[in-house]
């Protein structure tokens, strides 16, 4: 299994692309099923949930190919199996968004249940109830979700709480619908409005896409389009963070700042200096780092994918930082780990109380889930010594080539077998 050894106390200097968003393509390129014309996706991030997603898809009969590096055309002119098998399912439980597509293409869809997860329960129950309004009949069984319908009708499903796959997941399922169907309480996060952007340049009528209001007038038929992924904007938020921790002079390009204003805006009252110029985004810090309190939300709140992330952070900051999580109820992991490298951090519930110390001490830490391994990266960029960072697998399904991107920027950091 790989691991990451660092060698922390460099600042990071240079300049650094951002890949394509991973929460962005896996939804899209679920859109592929909703069509039997192909679909060309560019800007796709080489990641190994992209890969399993591709996989999953491959097995239910769409045609994938990769024209150049990071361009790819799907193309599901037939699908043979509508199943997606618990074997791909338990690697990412982003396979759920096969769901909404194969029923509307369909008629039918076999999905397993995603099974237990590390960041908490996560239930798929809001993709479930939607889709039944809509006329879907779903059976649980033998730890699968089995989905049909005669006819896809449009509805009115008002979430019970914001899902991001969940309104992904109905969005794509009411492109084809007999009718209206009006999202209420849906996911404003940038991901969505990218799927729906793409959605409807194959045809869908969508409005609202961004608010919490979305309405979807279904079509017969849609047609095949191209369409850029947007920028990752948790990579950029990742690396942004790095940048503020270690210190240096950093610019990211092919990134998109306003979708991350809550994560800038706690960045620049820590401390950090950072211009946004068109596609890019320069971040600086020369002065002391300051503690700032952090409370996930929905968008455009604090995004829980960025929490591991700026906790790292803290634990050189002046002062102490109170850390909330609100959306995932076990999404403290990396405490521990940090921890281990002399981190002053004491878990109330949900909430982090980092206390910022003077140096943190490299050690042998464990990544349990994709950002607690990015929080683990960063805290090893600034903590004294040798810092091993072990199963980082983790790291591999959401990021593309960091280690090889935080060494381009002067990180001594190297992928061991
Ligand atoms: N929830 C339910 N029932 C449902 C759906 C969600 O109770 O039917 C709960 C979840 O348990 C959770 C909350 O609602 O407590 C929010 O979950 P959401 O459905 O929004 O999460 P998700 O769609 O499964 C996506 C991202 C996550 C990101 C969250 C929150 C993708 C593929 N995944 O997950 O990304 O943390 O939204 O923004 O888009 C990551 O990239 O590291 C990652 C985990």
């Amino acid at each position: 299994m790989d691991k990451l050894l660092i060698e922390g106390g460099r600042p990071l200097a240079g300049q650094v692309r951002v890949s394509g968003a991973k929460n962005a393509a896996l939804p899209i390129l679920c859109a592929a099923l909703l069509t039997a014309e192909p679909l060309v996706l560019s800007n796709v991030a080489r990641l190994n949930d992209v890969r399993t997603m591709q996989k999953l898809l491959a097995q239910m009969g769409v045609a994938l190919d990769v024209t150049t590096p990071g361009t790819l055309t799907l193309h599901a002119a037939k699908i043979d199996w509508p199943l997606a098998p618990y074997e791909l399912v338990k690697t990412m439980r982003a396979s759920i968004l096969a769901l909404g597509p194969l029923v509307a293409r369909c008629g039918e869809a076999r999905v397993s249940l995603p099974g237990g997860c590390a960041i908490g329960l996560r239930p798929v129950d809001q993709h479930v109830k939607g889709l039944q309004a809509m006329g879907v009949e779903i059976d649980l069984e033998n730890g699968y979700i089995s989905a049909r319908t005669a006819r896809l009708g449009g509805a009115r499903i008002v979430f019970d709480m914001v899902t991001v796959t969940g309104t992904e997941n109905l969005m794509m399922a009411a492109t084809l619908a007999d009718g209206t169907t009006t999202l209420e309480n849906a996911a404003c996060e940038p991901e969505v409005v990218d799927l729906a952007r793409c959605l409807v340049a194959m045809g869908a009528r969508i409005t609202g896409a961004g608010t919490t209001r979305i309405v979807i007038e279904g079509v017969d038929r849609l047609h095949g389009t191209t369409h850029a992924i947007m920028p990752d904007r948790i990579e950029t938020g990742t690396f942004l963070a790095a940048v503020a921790a270690t210190g240096g002079d950093v610019t990211l390009t092919g990134t998109q700042a306003d979708t991350l204003d809550a994560v800038l805006d706690k960045l620049r009252e820590a401390g950090a200096t950072l211009d946004v110029r068109g596609d890019a985004i320069r971040v600086r810090r020369d002065g002391p780092l300051q503690a700032v309190h952090i409370r996930t939300a929905p968008y455009s709140g604090f995004p829980t994918d960025m929490q591991a992330q700026i906790m790292a952070l803290m634990t050189k900051a002046n002062g102490t930082s109170v850390i909330t999580e609100t959306i995932f109820e076990n999404r403290m992991m990396h405490v521990q780990e940090l921890q281990r490298l002399s981190a002053d951090i004491e878990v109330e519930g949900n909430t982090a109380i980092v206390r910022g110390v003077a140096k943190l001490t490299g050690a042998s830490v464990m990544a349990t889930d994709l950002r607690a391994s990015a929080c683990l990266v960063i805290a090893g960029l600034i903590a004294e010594g040798e810092t091993v960072i072990d199963r980082i697998y983790h790291l591999d399904r959401g990021y593309e080539r960091i280690d090889d991107k935080l060494a381009a920027l002067g990180a001594r950091i190297r992928r061991v077998s």
